[in-house]
């Protein structure tokens, strides 16, 4: 049994300590396959991740890569090869730049959902997730959220199995803390909240 293990969101952590990958355990270290992207932390268009995996693995993953995309651009490979040097200072400034988003979505959560809506406090990544009172639909909802102007991700297409229609997901990472609170103005006013 193989153990695929995707984090690539690890490094974007603004509380607590970074847990832990299941790759670095003595016990899973020889079948586990531990999956990186710089998407979140260089630059989504590279179109660049990485792979750690156990030497026996590592052929046949290359081989099913090469049938897949043929190979990845050596131009961009060889850009984030230099960039790696200044990656560590990089992420430290988004980090706090990303965890004063987060907390202004924080704040101003609570004035622009309905009554009885609950929702996390991400220690990291890039993404609040909401709950809805049961009645209400997040995917239906969307066409009439857009229409002010904004948007979030429905929740259903999360589920592996049946799903809760009323979750959500919110990017903070994007915005400005100034654009997030407008942005969710134009949310209640989507949901019928304000
Ligand atoms: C959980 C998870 N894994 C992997 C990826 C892939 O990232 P990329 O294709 O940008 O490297 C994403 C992107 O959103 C993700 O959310």
């Amino acid at each position: 049994m193989w153990i695929i293990e995707d984090d690539p969101y690890g490094d974007l952590r603004y509380d607590g300590d970074r847990q832990p990958w299941t790759a670095s355990y003595e016990e899973a270290a020889d079948r586990t396959v531990l999956l990186g992207s710089f998407s979140k932390v260089m630059a989504p268009g590279l179109r660049l991740g990485w792979l750690r995996a156990p030497a026996a693995l590592r052929r046949a993953c290359a081989v099913a890569k090469q049938a897949a995309d043929l190979h990845t651009p050596t131009l961009n490979q060889l850009a984030a090869a230099r960039y790696l040097d200044v990656l560590d200072a990089h992420v430290t400034r988004v980090r706090a730049a990303y965890r004063e988003r987060r907390d202004a979505m924080l704040a101003a959560l609570p004035g622009a959902l309905p009554e009885g809506s609950v929702w996390n406090r991400p220690e990291g990544g890039m993404f609040v997730w909401v709950r809805l009172p049961s009645a209400y639909d997040t995917t239906a909802l969307l066409p009439e959220v857009v229409r002010h102007d904004v948007a979030y991700v429905p929740g259903a297409p999360f589920y592996a199995g049946t799903p809760d229609r009323s979750t959500l997901r919110l990017c903070f990472v994007t915005q400005t803390p100034e654009e997030i609170e407008e942005g969710l103005r134009r949310l209640a006013r989507g949901l019928g909240v304000a």
